[in-house]
């Protein structure tokens, strides 16, 4: 099989700037997972539906596996991995936890990053804008009502934390 030729791609990954050799069609998924080794970014579906593999690109999500490693190139990519701190898990982690807004689990990665993509923009979201940041993730479990409300328990722990 005729080998591709790879390029470098440098990026800023949860804090980290790093450097990848990556074939033109590697997408950002395969760079996260199997470049990088975060393997917390899912894949859901073949047809860019799920949001499983939702992350943050500059500020706002993305869906990693519709996204070519090369356009991250100079990009400040979060996963999930980047939200827990020294101190503890994210406030946004903590709320899912606390309004049981998972069941399997594996669609949570990607809900959290559509919800911190939100809240770095809205701090103070009503139901319509979660509705509308999460159009892209799908849950085949949990239901959405306890992912809507952990998202507007978390957006008051953070307002209270910043007042
Ligand atoms: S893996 Fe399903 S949208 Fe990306
Ligand atoms: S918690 Fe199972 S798919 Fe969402």
């Amino acid at each position: 099989m005729a080998e591709f030729p790879t390029t470098r791609v440098a990026l800023k990954l949860n804090g980290h700037q790093l450097q990848f050799e990556v074939e033109p069609r590697t997408l950002l998924v395969e760079l996260i997972r199997e470049n990088a080794g975060l393997t917390g970014t899912h894949v859901g579906c073949d047809t860019s539906y799920c949001g499983a593999c939702t992350v943050v690109v500059d500020g706002r999500s993305a869906k990693s596996c519709t996204v070519l490693a090369l356009q991250a190139d100079g990009a400040e990519v979060t996963t999930v991995e980047g939200l827990e701190t020294p101190e503890g898990l994210h406030v946004l982690q903590q709320s899912f936890t606390e309004n049981h807004a998972l069941q399997c689990g594996f669609c949570t990665p990607g809900f959290l990053m559509s919800a911190l993509a939100l809240l770095s923009v809205n701090a103070d979201p009503d139901e319509a804008a979660i509705r509308k940041a999460f159009s892209g993730n799908t849950c085949r479990c949990t239901g959405y009502l306890p992912i809507i409300t952990a998202v507007k328990a978390a957006a008051v722990k953070l307002k209270e934390t910043v007042q």
